[in-house]
Parts: C-alpha cells; structure tokens; sequence
C-alpha cells in the first residue's frame, strides 16, 4: 500500500540566535487510515516537525511526500493548492476568524478550493457541523461559542475538503477531559470509517495510548515507532 506520509531523511537547522540542529535524520511512514501520535517532551522538535510535514516551511533537507506526492521542491504556489485540497489542521488553538460565522468559517476553505458550489459547500458545512453536534449555533459569530465548540468548528473547517490526512499540533491542548474525548473519539472514527490518516502531537498519555501508534521523539531523533 502506498503510504499517506512518507518522510526520509528529515535534517533541520535553526540558525537564529545561534545554529541549532532541530531534527536529525527523521524518517518514517504513515498508512492511510492510520491514527498516530507524536508524543516528546516540550523543545523535542515536535511542532518543527509537524511546520515541515504541513508544507508550511520549506528550509529542511531529505524528503517529504503525501500520497505518492512529492512536496519537496515544489513552488509555494503549488504548496498552498496542494495543503488547502489534502491536509487538514488542528491546532491548540483553533485560529478561527472571530467576527465571522461558525458556518462561513467552515465554508471558506471550501469557497477558496472551488470544486463545489456555494450552495453545496453549505449543505456539507451543515452537515459537518451536525456530525460535530454544533448544531444550532452555525450563525452565530465564532467568537461566540464555547472553547469546547471552537475547537470542534475548527475540526470541521479542517474537514470540509476531505483531506487524506488531518495533522494536528496539540489539538486537545486547551480542552477539559469531556471535550478531548469527544476530539479522539471524531479523529478515531474518521480514521477507522473514512480512512483518512491521521498525525497527532500529544501530550496526553490516554489520549497516545488509545492511538493506533506512538511515535517518540527525544531531542531531534525519534526513539521509538
Ligand atoms: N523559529 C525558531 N527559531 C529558532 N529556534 C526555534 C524556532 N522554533 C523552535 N525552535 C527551537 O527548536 C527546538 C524544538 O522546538 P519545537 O519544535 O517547538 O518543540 P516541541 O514542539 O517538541 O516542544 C527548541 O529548542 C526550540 O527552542
Ligand atoms: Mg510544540
């Protein structure tokens, strides 16, 4: 089977205040459908990691590909297109737009995409929004709901393409027990039920423990996985 990530040979500097080696020699492969953790301990490398797997920075050596894609090398411009249509994010804090509606925010990166209409882009923003049990509140500015709720709208904005894989740094970070339960069980269930790959930074051991694999990282270099 062709994997959903495949990273080989990731090296990583940061030269500011001094040089730093970040990740050293990183590789490993992700199934589609597969639930991983990323667990470390805070200034392992972790959210470094998950920048260069987004595509968002470029400035590493090795290779990083998604679905038979090969990211590294390609234009900025390709980049964008390519994480808009096959990466979803979650982050620690959901980064919505907060005077705009939870529906619009959801719509968005579907509008910008283009594949569906406006008006199918809403029936599928609906129903993600129902599927994450935020019904009732889709007009409502997003600054006006719960964190709880936020973080699940942000869920479904990161869905709304239907991305191959879903990364997220943290995406329990901010969340009282109920609500990372209600997180995992949407992540294990996308994963399990739609085969989309799934690669998640965690802290939380219950929440590493109830992923298909843990990967470890200790200073720069994963330890286990
Ligand atoms: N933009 C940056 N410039 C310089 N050093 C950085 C930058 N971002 C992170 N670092 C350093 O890289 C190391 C790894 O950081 P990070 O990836 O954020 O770790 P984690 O997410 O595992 O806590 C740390 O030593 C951190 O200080
Ligand atoms: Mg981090």
């Amino acid at each position: 089977m062709r994997p959903a990530l495949s990273v080989n040979n990731i090296v990583k500097y940061f030269h500011e205040p001094e040089t730093i080696q970040v990740l050293k020699e990183i590789s490993f492969a992700v199934q589609p459908g597969e639930f991983l953790a990323l667990v470390g301990k805070s200034g392992s490398g972790k959210s470094t990691l998950l920048y260069l797997l987004s595509t968002m920075d470029t400035d590493y050596e090795g290779t990083i590909d998604i679905n038979g894609t090969r990211l590294t090398g390609l234009k900025q411009n390709e980049l964008a297109r390519f994480r808009n249509e096959h990466i979803g994010f979650v982050f620690q804090f959901h980064y919505l737009l907060p005077e705009f509606s939870v529906l619009d925010n959801v719509m968005l990166p579907a509008l910008k995409l283009g594949k569906l209409s406006p008006e199918q882009i809403r029936t599928k923003a609906l129903e993600l929004l129902y599927k994450l049990d935020i019904k009732g509140h889709e007009n409502k500015k997003a600054s006006r709901i719960s964190g709880g709720q936020q973080q699940r709208v942000a869920i479904a904005r990161a869905l709304i393409n239907d991305p191959a894989i879903i990364m997220g740094d943290e995406p329990t970070g901010n969340l009282d027990s109920k609500n990372t339960k209600v997180v995992f069980d949407i992540f294990r269930q996308l994963a399990r039920e739609s085969g989309q790959t799934i690669v998640a930074v965690t802290h939380d051991d219950e929440f590493a423990a109830n992923c298909d694999r843990v990967i470890e990282m200790v200073d720069g270099k994963i330890l286990a996985g």
